[in-house]
């Protein structure tokens, strides 16, 4: 089993190289926020670029309460990890692509943003200051979330005069209570994520408190989370609430093109590559939620979620199931994945960044 594989392969490695790690007890880790001690915060006006940042210590910070993030909910956010190796060395994953989707969002919500450069350092300066926090290997990572919001004030709807760009820190272990374990989704036919003109592709704030109606109903009903369809023909697959959907038949491996209502992820696309790499044919394309019905398998990909089995599928009344054993391809995945995240593989892509 890969979790439990890798877990092993950390184990043995000298406790001493962690030293500095906070004390904390780090089997406990989910996915909830512990405060960390520094954050990065950046500041300009409309019409500026971003200069100079700095580090602060993590607390509360304060905004006009006609911001534009408050009123007009003018905000992104992203999410990316730092691992600790085995030698004690901290890598981040694909730091860049985090940085790129940020400035394309920031085109479509009306902001400046941060250069990639500006971006990628400031992550490394916000892991830097928080570096006890990073968990020892195998226990978790650090996650990063970078925000940019609309700061100034405004009161007739326009985009606002200031902008802020903040990156706090969290250790983190799994997303989902299930751990490793298959999530059981569920179709919903009313609530819809995104729509075509819209900002599903961008990964905006206001893409994220609309789904907590359906998830927690989901919830509710015992489902791990939802899996959305298209909100023009209600037929299409899209993605779940926090992360995109993968469909194995055979040799193909499916996963819903990214044509505006879908955010492309960065572990979406790095999965993609590794599966062909594996020598699987991976198609992006419309899927119909017909082909839920012959899928052998299912799995999640999100940077917070990594790589998650789906064990089933409920549409209308239905339940699909699936493959989730040993020597699946969601757990090849997972393992291979994580192996270069960790510095445990050899990172043949050039995605892994030493800090
Ligand atoms: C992530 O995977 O980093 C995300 O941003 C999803 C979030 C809803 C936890």
């Amino acid at each position: 089993q890969a979790a439990s594989s890798l877990q092993e392969v950390f184990e043995p490695s000298s406790s001493s190289v962690y030293e500095e790690n906070a004390d904390i007890n780090w089997d406990e880790l989910g996915f909830s926020l512990r405060p960390t001690d520094y954050m990065y915060i950046m500041k300009c006006s409309k019409d500026e670029n971003f200069s100079q940042g700095e580090l602060n210590r993590y607390g509360n910070i304060e905004l006009s309460p006609s911001s534009g993030v408050l009123n007009y909910g003018q905000g992104l956010f992203e999410g990316l990890k730092a691992y600790r190796r085995v030698d004690g060395g901290i890598l981040l994953f694909r730091p860049e692509e985090n940085a790129r989707r940020m400035k394309m969002g920031a085109e479509r919500m009306c902001m400046p943003s941060p250069s990639i450069n500006q971006f990628v350092n400031a992550v490394k300066e916000t892991v830097v200051a928080n570096k006890r926090w990073v968990p020892p290997p195998g226990k978790g990572s650090l996650y990063l979330r970078p925000l940019l919001i609309g700061s100034g004030p405004v009161l007739g709807l326009a985009p606002a005069p200031d902008y802020t760009f903040l990156i706090y820190a969290s250790p983190v272990a799994n997303y989902f209570k299930e751990g490793f374990a298959p999530l059981s989704l569920v179709i919903d036919d009313e609530f819809h994520r995104s729509t075509p003109g819209g900002t599903g592709h961008v990964k905006t704030i206001s893409n994220y408190a609309p789904v907590l109606k359906p998830q927690s109903q989901a919830k509710n009903r015992g489902f791990s989370d939802v899996l959305y369809l298209d909100s023009s023909k209600k037929k299409y697959l899209e993605e779940v609430s926090s992360c995109n959907i993968f469909l194995v038949k055979g040799n193909s491996i499916l996963t819903p093109a990214t044509q505006g209502t879908i955010l492309a992820g960065i572990t979406r696309k790095s999965i993609i590559d590794l599966a062909r790499d594996f020598g699987y044919q991976v198609e992006e394309r419309q899927i119909p939620v017909e082909d839920l019905i012959d899928a052998e398998e299912v799995f999640c990909t999100g940077t917070a979620v990594v790589v998650a089995p789906v064990g089933s599928v409920t549409y209308q009344g239905k339940r699909f199931e699936y493959n989730t054993g040993a020597g699946t391809v969601s757990k090849k995945l997972y393992s291979t994945l994580t192996g270069i995240q960790t510095g445990l593989s050899e990172d043949k892509m050039g995605w892994t960044v030493e800090i």
